[in-house]
């Protein structure tokens, strides 16, 4: 304590502001091991690269990180969070990417009044019936590029979709998006078929697509769980047969494993390789140099985003961290240039963004169209 005061008497006559000595302590919940690893590797990446652009500090204040892996495992959801919460005493959550694990982690932030910022989990409730204050993404909704292919696929002229996905909700809530726009425009999902996350043994489900003989299949996979399905797809020859949708992370930063067999694939996400962006041209240059083994996927521009958004809040308080309230007003009113295009935050704060049409060729999901423009997630249930 004493030395604490001396060093802070000492500061304070050299001339540096009692502001500037202070930090702001990030807790980056995301999952280090499992089927998600590469994705929050690429999180933390892109938010640290920002932080790095502005010489360490955001709002004029040091960050400071400590993390957590989170497994992507909801059943020690709450334990993890609460590592960062009580024990490294963090002001701004950044997590994560499995939806189950972002529910716990939502009570958590809420129970202490932590500021959250969400760079992945698109569980629809998050800023639906279950919207806070405190808490913010960078990311999406399981709906929003869902619910885009829907309207894709009528365009194509399927009328009979079969539909699969792991068992839990960001793969029910993006099925139930993709049929929200499907049916409304008179198409039938004809049969939902779900695995256990993470499970990667698709045999079976794929034996009894080959018998529904649908028009199409929509799915949600992510991560190493992606880059199997497909593999398994196209070697199933049902590749030649059906053609294969899904929500964009079937083929986000999965391209270089996934090679011959993700060919031709068309996907919707609000991001996608060759947008004529100029501050998307800057961020891929940058994260290839720091990154050479690594593309610039969606999992870094939400991570990047993450950090614009927190700097926004701290630049708006002049780094005071502890008024809350206007850090998060300032934060909730920010426009963010992504490198995915311009985007501002609904009330519940989602983004409100481009849903683009892509297709695979060669290692890149390359643009098509703006499937749905400024597509904003209804946010049901949400009171704010
Ligand atoms: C999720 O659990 O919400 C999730 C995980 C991985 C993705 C997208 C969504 O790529």
């Amino acid at each position: 304590m004493k030395i604490k005061t001396a060093f802070l008497a000492t500061a304070l006559a050299l001339g540096v502001s009692h502001s500037a000595l202070a930090v702001v302590k990030v807790g980056f919940m995301l999952p280090y091991s499992g089927t998600y690893t590469a994705l929050g590797q690429a999180i933390e990446n892109g938010f640290k690269m920002y932080v790095d652009e502005q010489g360490g500090s955001l709002g004029g204040e040091k960050i400071e990180f400590y993390r957590v892996d989170d497994e992507s495992n909801p059943a020690k959801a709450s334990d993890n969070a609460n590592r960062l919460i009580k024990r490294d005493q963090v002001d701004v959550l950044v997590g994560t990417v499995h939806s189950g694990v972002a529910m716990a982690l939502a009570k958590a932030a809420q129970d202490t009044d932590t500021t959250l910022i969400i760079p992945n989990a698109g569980a629809d409730m998050l800023t639906g019936a279950l919207c806070a204050p405190n808490v913010f993404r960078t990311s999406f909704t399981n709906w929003q590029p869902a619910y885009a292919m829907g309207h894709v696929a009528r365009e194509k002229g399927y009328e009979k979709v079969v539909s699969v996905t792991w068992n839990y909700a960001a793969g029910k809530e993006a099925i139930s998006g993709f049929k929200q726009g499907f049916e409304e425009e008179g198409g039938k999902v004809v049969k939902e078929l779900l695995l256990p996350f993470p499970d990667v043994e698709f045999q079976s489900i794929l034996t009894e697509i080959a018998a529904l003989k649908p028009d199409a299949v929509f799915t949600f996979f992510a991560g190493g769980g992606a880059v199997k399905f497909v593999q398994d797809y196209a070697s199933s020859g049902l590749g030649k047969e059906v053609p294969l949708l899904g929500s964009g992370f079937l083929t986000d930063g999965t391209l270089e494993a996934q090679g011959e067999s993700a060919q031709g694939l068309l996907t919707t996400l609000h991001y996608a390789d060759g947008l004529n962006i100029e501050k998307d041209k800057a961020f891929r240059a940058s994260y290839s140099e720091r990154h050479p083994n690594m593309v610039p996927d969606v999992y870094a521009v939400q991570g990047y985003d993450a950090a614009q958004l927190l700097d926004a809040g701290l630049a708006a308080v002049n780094g005071d961290k502890s008024n809350k309230t206007e850090l998060r007003k300032a934060m909730r009113n920010a426009t963010i240039d992504s490198p995915r295009g311009t985007f501002t935050l609904s009330a519940a704060g989602n983004p409100i963004q481009d849903v683009y049409l892509r297709e695979v060729q060669g290692k890149e999901n390359i643009m098509v169209s703006i499937a749905r423009e400024k597509l904003e997630d209804p946010a049901l249930g949400c009171r704010l």
